[in-house]
């Protein structure tokens, strides 16, 4: 078996998760089982990242010690996953001993190796946003905004790591390794951000500025930068596993260049270990065409959208509605209208009329298929052509062309369902009719396996769901799962299954703030 390494970004623990960190955790699970499914062994990594100035800042507001505030908020992320279904092996927090102790081996190691070096740091800097000041930040007449109060110039000892010695062969990487970002058009910015000269990276704070961080080993005073600490996650976790390099290190395009692009992987070159093996970066979420963030507040509540809808409702939304890569506008009004036109009347209508006539027809036994006129030839080959695309639109990351075609087959198997009848068959004594009515009883119910087949890593509960009410066991192998047949033979079906209930009024107005 072939082992998969993913991992999700791991999230601030300075606020409440919002839809963008629902979505980059039901992405990621979504390419993990889709893995499973094609037979890999997967090992699937989230956390929370837990040091740095904003939390420390978050925590003080509160008045609370850091340690007691990122419990509660890593604790939240954590219900988030289990909520969403998340099929993670791990999750990581960067307070962890575990992972400390691996970023300060690492610092050492390229301490000791001359990768790292002290330097004076001169600079703005502003106390009360405790931060370092840019010439970018200055006002058009040259003075400092108000929000950074006084601010000073300082020189201060600090930390630097070799970034810019590493500069030619990160873009002989890029250069050897096209499918390193995807998309692809994103390693042409990064190659294109890599035509100005690098700056060496300054990987520490004085104590007196951040307290809240991971120690450097050979000057117990600072900190770590918190890139330098969280970035490192993805090795610390599995270090004593042997999975290093991951398959994918998912994440949004915000945090590409420099840290994801750049950083990270020099710094894993300078340790004398390989990058990862690809970068998979997508887009936001938008309200109200602006990114939807923590720091302006205007995002939406994940858990309250699960609440109303039900947890494969949502994943089934996120995934249909993003091109993985691009940004998408969410509003309440567009999941509506994917829940009513796509759930609830298409496939949730196949699923009642399959189980309601099986009932009425055929005492809860699927018969089998009888005849093959035009009807069946033609959803059958409507199938034959929608499984030839579903495994390679999966790899390639289409997973929002894979559902729609796949909702084309459900709409083609209840426009089948429209021509044969079965109401009216069922009213015939004749044999050919009965045949007929077999044959449809069949072919409804063939078609409803398959499509919840194709859409197993994006609702697998319903999947699941729909399987025991159709009286199947699926088999072990996906791929398989996926041909034509006569599964369903003599399946003993339960009468109905509501799957996706009509919202009640107020759902419809209050998409739930955070
Ligand atoms: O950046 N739409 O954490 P974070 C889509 N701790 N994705 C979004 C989004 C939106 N509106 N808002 C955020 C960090 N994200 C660092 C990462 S990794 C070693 C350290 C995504 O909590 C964002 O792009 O700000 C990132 O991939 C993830 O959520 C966590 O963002
Ligand atoms: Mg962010």
């Amino acid at each position: 078996m072939k082992s998969f390494y993913i991992t999700t970004a791991i999230d601030y623990a300075n606020g409440s998760p919002h839809l963008g960190h629902a979505y980059e955790k039901v992405l990621t699970d979504v390419i993990a089982r889709f893995r499973r499914q094609m037979g890999d062994t997967v090992h699937f990594l989230t956390g929370t990242d837990e040091h740095g100035q904003k939390v420390q800042a978050s925590a003080r507001k509160q008045g609370i010690e850091p340690q007691a505030y990122v419990d509660k908020v890593s604790a939240e992320f954590q219900a988030l996953c289990a909520r969403l279904e998340i099929s993670n092996t791990d999750f990581i927090r960067t307070t962890e001993p575990r992972h400390k102790q691996v970023v300060r081996d690492i610092l050492q190691k390229l301490f000791d190796q001359g990768e790292i070096y002290e330097a004076e740091y001169r600079g703005f800097y502003s106390t009360r946003q405790e931060q370092f000041l840019q010439e970018k930040d200055r006002l058009p007449d040259g003075s400092w905004p108000e929000i950074f109060g006084e601010v000073s110039e300082i020189v201060e000892k600090n930390y630097f790591f070799r970034l810019k010695k590493y500069q030619e062969w990160l873009i002989e990487h890029l250069n050897s390794h096209p499918d390193f970002i995807f998309p692809k058009y994103r390693q042409k910015q990064v190659l294109e951000f890599l035509k100005e000269p690098l700056n060496d990276l300054c990987i520490s704070r004085p104590r007196e500025r951040l307290e809240w961080g991971i120690a450097l080993p050979f000057a117990e005073n600072y900190v770590t930068y918190v890139w330098f600490d969280a970035l490192l996650n993805y090795y610390s976790a599995v270090v004593d596993k042997g999975l290093w390099p991951a398959d994918f290190n998912v994440i949004g395009k915000d945090i590409l260049v420099p840290p994801h692009a750049v950083y990270w992987p020099i710094m894993l070159h300078a340790c004398g270990l390989p990058p990862p093996k690809a970068l998979l970066v997508h887009g936001w979420w938008l309200q109200g065409g602006a990114k939807m963030s923590k720091s302006t507040g205007e995002v939406v509540n994940p858990l309250s959208l699960v609440d109303q809808f039900g947890v494969d409702a949502f994943r089934y939304f996120l995934i249909r509605e993003m091109n993985v890569g691009q940004d998408s506008e969410f509003t309440v009004e567009q999941f509506l209208v994917r829940y009513n036109s796509e759930l609830a009347n298409n496939l949730g209508n196949l699923v009642n009329r399959t189980l309601n006539m099986a009932t009425r027809f055929a005492a809860g036994v699927l018969p089998a298929a009888e005849v093959t006129e035009d009807a069946e030839r033609e959803l059958q080959a409507l199938w034959t052509k929608t499984h030839a695309e579903l495994v390679p639109l999966c790899e390639g990351f289409q997973f929002h062309t894979a559902i729609e075609r796949t909702m084309v087959f459900v709409t083609a198997t209840n426009a089948y369902i429209e021509k044969r009848a079965p109401w009216k068959l069922g009213k015939s004594e004749a044999p050919a009719d009965q045949a007929l009515l077999r044959t449809s009883l069949a072919t409804m119910a063939e078609a409803l396996r398959l499509a919840v087949a194709a859409l197993q890593h994006v609702t697998p509960s319903t999947t699941v769901k729909i399987n025991a009410v159709l009286g199947y066991t699926p088999g072990p192998d996906w791929r398989a799962e996926l041909a034509w047949g006569a599964k369903l033979n003599g399946a003993k079906v339960a009468p109905a299954l509501v799957l996706f209930p009509r919202p009640t009024p107020p759902a419809a107005t209050a998409p739930g703030k955070a």
